[in-house]
């Protein structure tokens, strides 16, 4: 078989570039669209209008649509070619990349894109994370707004928040375009309960939310199995003091009569106290 030289792919290259450059019939084909300009929108601001004019069609127009962040939107279907989309009520998340698309009969689809840029606005975290010690808290926030933001956490230390201080290598962050998340393993109660401050920040501006984080002692759940044992041994001790009150008058008839008293004495004061627990 004959290698092939130089020439050949020389050649070949020169054909594909000829090819490529539009000839003064192409040049008159090629579609052209006049869009609108990239917007930014305000909440609350005005109503904001996306245009697409079709100048130059290259064979007749079938269709026309909008598409915004990769997908069609629903109602935007006609066959003109000029077409609009109407932002009534500017919000974040009517932000977003939009194209306008023309679909020919007898050539290749053309768009145009039109960026329609706000300030991001997060649409959910966690007001609390409670945990106990030792264990881990796990903090997000979700925003839309286009473009994606840039995230940073950060932590109230005497009254200002402040970047978040890894140095003992506990925080973990992952972001994705439009959400992230702070994790802190092996809780530490002296040092991490506090508000936790997440700022999505865009090239428009920027928004902040806070999250509290309490941590409790790990003997939090044992709180109640305290008070009980404490509830005994005060009865014992107030117990073993008024028997040994009782005792020098008690010594003769010390036999069957004073048992059924006494344990009516001491079920009264449990009754009392349980009765106290209840209404606390
Ligand atoms: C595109 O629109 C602008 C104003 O919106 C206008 O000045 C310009 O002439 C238009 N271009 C074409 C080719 O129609
Ligand atoms: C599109 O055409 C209309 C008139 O048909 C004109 O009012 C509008 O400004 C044009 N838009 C752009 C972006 O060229
Ligand atoms: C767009 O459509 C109008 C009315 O249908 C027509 O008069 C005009 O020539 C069209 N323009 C182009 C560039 O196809
Ligand atoms: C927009 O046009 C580009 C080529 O210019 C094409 O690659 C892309 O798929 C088109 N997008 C849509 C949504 O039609
Ligand atoms: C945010 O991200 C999720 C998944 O990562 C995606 O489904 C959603 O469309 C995104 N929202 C915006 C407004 O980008
Ligand atoms: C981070 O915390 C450690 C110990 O808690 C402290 O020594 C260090 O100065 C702090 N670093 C910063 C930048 O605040
Ligand atoms: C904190 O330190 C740990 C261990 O060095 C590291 O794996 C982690 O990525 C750091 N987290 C942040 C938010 O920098
Ligand atoms: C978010 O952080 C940026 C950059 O540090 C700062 O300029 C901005 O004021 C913060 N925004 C809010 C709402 O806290």
């Amino acid at each position: 078989m004959p290698r092939s030289g130089p020439l050949p792919a020389a050649l070949s290259l020169l054909l594909v570039t000829a090819a490529l450059l539009p000839g003064p019939a192409a040049a008159q084909n090629e579609p052209r669209i006049n869009a609108s300009e990239d917007v930014v929108i305000h909440l609350y601001g005005p109503a904001v209008t996306l245009q697409c004019n079709l100048t130059t069609s290259p064979s007749p127009l079938s269709a026309s649509y909008w598409v915004k962040n990769g997908e069609e939107i629903p109602g935007t279907r006609k066959s003109s070619n000029t077409t609009e989309y109407k932002i009534l009520k500017p919000r974040a998340e009517e932000s977003g990349e939009y194209l306008c698309v023309f679909v020919f009969s007898n050539s290749p689809i053309a768009n145009a894109t039109i960026e329609v840029r706000a300030t991001p606005d997060i649409t959910g975290h966690k007001r609390s994370e409670n945990k106990n010690e030792g264990q881990e808290a796990l903090m997000y926030c979700k925003s839309v707004g286009f473009p994606h933001p840039e995230w940073v956490w950060r932590k109230k230390v005497n009254g200002v928040f402040e970047d978040i201080n890894n140095s003992s290598g506990r925080f973990f962050i992952s972001n994705k375009d439009n959400y992230t998340e702070l994790s802190i393993t092996n809780l530490q109660i002296n040092e991490d309960p506090g508000e936790y401050q997440c700022n999505a920040t865009n090239q428009v501006g920027s928004v902040s939310v806070t999250t509290i984080l309490r941590v409790r002692s790990h003997l939090a759940p044992l709180w109640p199995f305290l008070g009980i044992l404490a509830e005994i041994v005060i009865l014992v001790v107030i117990i073993v003091v008024y028997e040994k009150r009782k005792r020098p008058d008690e010594v003769p008839d010390d036999d069957e009569p004073a048992g059924p008293m006494k344990t009516n004495s001491t079920n009264n004061h449990k009754d009392k106290n349980l009765r106290q627990r209840n209404t606390n």
